[in-house]
């Protein structure tokens, strides 16, 4: 892409992060402290925004530092993940807590690759870890930037590195902060996956498909780290684990109650395939043969 284009879409994006109007105020952007960035980032994977303003200012209210959180037990820190689901993510920031008190001094690091390192810190985390954090100039892609890249500066699908290398491009030097959310915000609040509001977007004028108005296909459709609708949640193995979840953050299950408890009461077979999968994973562990608890 012409670099003429890609500049003019920079200072498109720069005058409305610096407008009045521009970024949402939110918690973890008063903060350049890497562990607070670690958190909030790692939540917001999956989880929107309102969901995680009260879960995000408790877990840190309870582990500010990686220090406190890994002298926790994982089911503690399970336990103060309440209201965000996809609670693997939970154990793998206790573990990511535990690798920075036992290799980094107590620290988030502040490199790719050794944050790459971390337990569940994938590309995104770490690049969000490293322009939130330490102000680096590194383009972050999540779900709602990889749309704003294809439709309005491609104009196409992406594959993954083509992605990854336009977010880098397109980052002003030194201003890797604050462009980085300001594209964050764009994706969330108006290039939105089924209705985006062109009307009202602040980079419609250097839009490509706006300047196509936006005729089939969506070019963000199949382009790299766009999310696919995600699969049915009622009746899914994911509900009984979170139910079973639930109810060990109140106390042990016995083996017998594990039907009901995962909303299968005529399915003993299926709850206890998902209760050993929690134990596989290190979510869940049997005290005794017969009790379930939080590890
Ligand atoms: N989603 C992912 N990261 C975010 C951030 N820093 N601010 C708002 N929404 C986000």
């Amino acid at each position: 892409m012409a670099e003429a284009e890609v500049a003019a879409f920079r200072r498109s994006v720069l005058r409305f992060a610096a407008a009045g109007t521009g970024l949402r105020d939110l918690p973890w952007r008063r903060t350049r402290d890497a562990w607070r960035v670690l958190v909030s980032e790692t939540m917001l994977q999956q989880t929107q925004v309102s969901r995680v303003l009260g879960p995000y200012r408790a877990f840190l209210e309870r582990f500010g530092d990686p220090a406190a959180c890994a002298a926790a037990s994982p089911g503690e820190v399970v336990r103060a993940w309440t209201g965000l689901g996809y609670n693997r993510r939970a154990l793998n920031l206790h573990r990511a807590a535990v690798a920075c008190t036992e290799r980094h001094g107590g620290r988030v690091p502040g490199e790719l690759e050794a944050l790459r390192s971390l337990p569940g810190v994938g590309p995104y985390t770490a690049r969000a870890v490293l322009a939130f954090a330490f102000e680096a100039d590194v383009g972050v892609v999540d779900t709602n930037v990889a749309r704003v890249l294809a439709r309005a500066l491609a104009g196409r699908p992406l594959r993954p590195a083509e992605a990854q290398d336009l977010a880098d491009r397109l980052v002003p030097r030194g201003r890797s902060w604050l462009h980085n959310q300001a594209m964050l915000d764009l994706g969330a609040r108006y290039c939105t996956a089924r209705s985006p509001a062109c009307d009202g977007c602040p980079v419609r004028r250097r839009c490509r498909w706006a300047a196509a108005d936006g005729v089939p296909p969506d070019p963000a459709t199949g382009s790299a780290g766009t999310s696919r609708p995600q699969s049915r949640f009622d009746g899914s193995d994911r509900q009984g684990r979170g139910r079973l979840v639930a109810a060990l953050r109140k106390g042990p299950v016995a083996a017998a109650g594990l039907a009901a408890t995962t909303g299968w009461p005529d399915d003993h077979g299926r709850a206890r395939r998902v209760a050993d999968g929690l134990v596989a994973e290190g979510l869940a562990r049997w005290s005794g043969e017969r009790t379930l608890v939080l590890p």
